[in-house]
């Protein structure tokens, strides 16, 4: 059974998503064991509740230093026997001692075509807003290994989406959500709990 905990700041659609197909069997043999916030009021630690999942909020804020709050992150990864740690629409600079302790067991959800639109201050509606004024007429999400740079790890699944007339922000940030995320995340998990993802010379492939 892979225990997987999933780090969220927002409204956790991404975390729904994750819940849903586990319960419609998309991700199979696998298990949310926890579901921590940097936000004590995110709504998506209601979602969490709703589904008697155990959920902590984890502030930065309140520890001396970036160690300490790395120290208290590890300890509840190994509290509850994490194998693989999801990035659901966490807004929180991860510390390098967490990357180097999970690597390549950490996955980010990213609402665009990495290299495109990311990296620091690329996130949420400001991804949606660039891509809008590139001028793009396709865009979509990736899920991809967290390593030391925002948004930069080995690629595991991308899903494209079309950018269309009239668009805003809001609409086409929906539409990456229904089309890619929501989908994308899911599919990306179950791989890995199937031990189908490996990398190879930094790159992801799926066997
Ligand atoms: C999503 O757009 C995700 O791609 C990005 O942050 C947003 C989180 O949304 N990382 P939610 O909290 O999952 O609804």
């Amino acid at each position: 059974m892979q225990k997987i905990a999933v780090c969220v700041s927002g409204g956790g659609t991404n975390l729904q998503a994750i819940i849903d197909s586990i319960a419609d069997g998309t991700i199979k043999n696998t298990e949310i064991a926890v579901v921590i916030s940097n936000k004590a009021n995110a709504f998506a630690l209601e979602r969490a509740k709703k589904a008697n999942i155990s959920s902590i909020c984890i502030n930065p804020k309140e520890y001396a230093d970036k160690k300490q709050f790395a120290a208290a992150m590890i300890d509840t990864f190994k509290e509850y026997n994490i194998d693989l740690v999801v990035f659901a629409g966490y807004l929180v600079v991860v510390p390098d001692e967490i990357i180097k302790e999970y690597r390549n067991r950490i996955i980010n959800i990213h609402p665009s075509l990495i290299p495109a639109h990311c990296g620091m201050g690329y996130y949420g509606l400001k991804v949606h807003e660039s891509v809008l004024a590139a001028g793009n007429k396709v865009t979509g999400a990736t899920v991809h290994f967290v390593d030391e740079e925002a948004d930069h790890g080995p690629i595991i699944l991308q899903k494209a989406v079309e950018v269309q007339e009239g668009d805003t922000p809001e609409i086409l940030q929906k539409r990456v959500m229904e089309e890619a995320e929501w989908k994308i995340l899911p599919m990306a998990i179950n791989l890995i709990g199937e031990g189908k993802v490996y990398i190879k010379d930094n790159i992801a492939h799926i066997s």
